[in-house]
């Protein structure tokens, strides 16, 4: 039977790579995102673009529910997220509350809506974007830094708790990937060029990732050769955390 598959932030750049290379392994991939034009223009080899945030319990409740009513999903990839700067004393909370609800509140709510069915057919794998940032707090970010760190705590909970149903759940932490969202990172008053040189200093590999190889490790993890890997941390991340 041909599997199926949610991806949320599908119009970003993991989003989008991911669903690229599920297609491509033969996945029908639902590929959810905030942005309109996940309809209009959806990612390379998306089955069906649907509009959602993920912050909003009943939107998720809505779009699941059309999916599911046309057969199981036995993969979820949790891609959305949102940034913020600011440390513990200038971080506002609107700020704090927004960037929990789209990296922590908005994964929990979609695996809630996938665990019944994943359960019901002993298969499941989700996966879940944390960050090197989850690892090691990335300066003047506190929401995203303890936003990611809390993915992984998040994920390794289901794992626990649903791993007797054959139902995996792991954690990526990508390195400096050039994305919107990485983009979006770059300190105030910094160039682009400088920001690549700091993030590429960080790093034993001294480049910058692909959007394909965090695509990649995603597709390694949720086919059947990461059959026995579960409640697991992969940092794909050119040694960001080596040290
Ligand atoms: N790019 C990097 O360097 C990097 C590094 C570490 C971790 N990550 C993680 O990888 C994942 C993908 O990041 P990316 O770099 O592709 O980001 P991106 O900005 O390219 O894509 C994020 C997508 O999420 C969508 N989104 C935002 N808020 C949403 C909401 N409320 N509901 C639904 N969709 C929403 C955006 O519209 C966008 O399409 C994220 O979890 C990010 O934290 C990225």
């Amino acid at each position: 039977m041909q599997k199926r598959a949610i991806v949320t932030g599908g119009r970003g750049g993991i989003g989008a790579a991911t669903v690229e290379r599920l297609a491509g392994v033969g996945v029908e991939v639902h590929a959810l995102d905030i942005d309109p034009e996940i309809q209009t223009a959806p990612p390379t080899g998306a089955a069906f673009g649907h509009v959602c945030d993920v912050t909003d319990g009943a939107q998720i409740e809505r779009v699941c529910a059309a999916i599911l009513a046309d057969g199981p999903v036995s993969i979820l990839v949790n891609c959305a997220a949102a940034i913020a700067t600011g440390d513990a004393e200038v971080c506002s909370l609107d700020d704090y509350d927004k960037v929990m609800a789209v990296n922590v509140r908005g994964p929990w709510l979609l695996a809630r809506q996938m665990l019944a069915g994943m359960r019901e057919q002993g298969d499941g794998v989700i996966i879940n974007l944390s960050s090197t940032a989850g690892i090691r707090p990335s300066r003047n970010r506190l929401a995203y830094s303890t936003s990611k760190a809390a993915i992984r705590q998040l994920t390794r909970s289901i794992s626990t708790d649903f791993g007797q149903y054959g139902i995996r759940a792991n954690t990526v932490c990508p390195g400096p990937i050039d994305t919107a969202l990485w983009r979006a990172s770059r300190p105030a008053g910094m160039s682009a060029e400088k920001h690549a040189e700091a993030a590429i200093e960080g790093l034993a590999l001294k480049r910058l990732g692909t959007v394909d190889e965090i695509a990649a490790m995603i597709e390694f993890l949720v086919s059947d050769a990461a059959s026995f890997v579960t409640g697991a941390t992969i940092a794909a991340d050119g040694g960001r955390t080596l040290h």
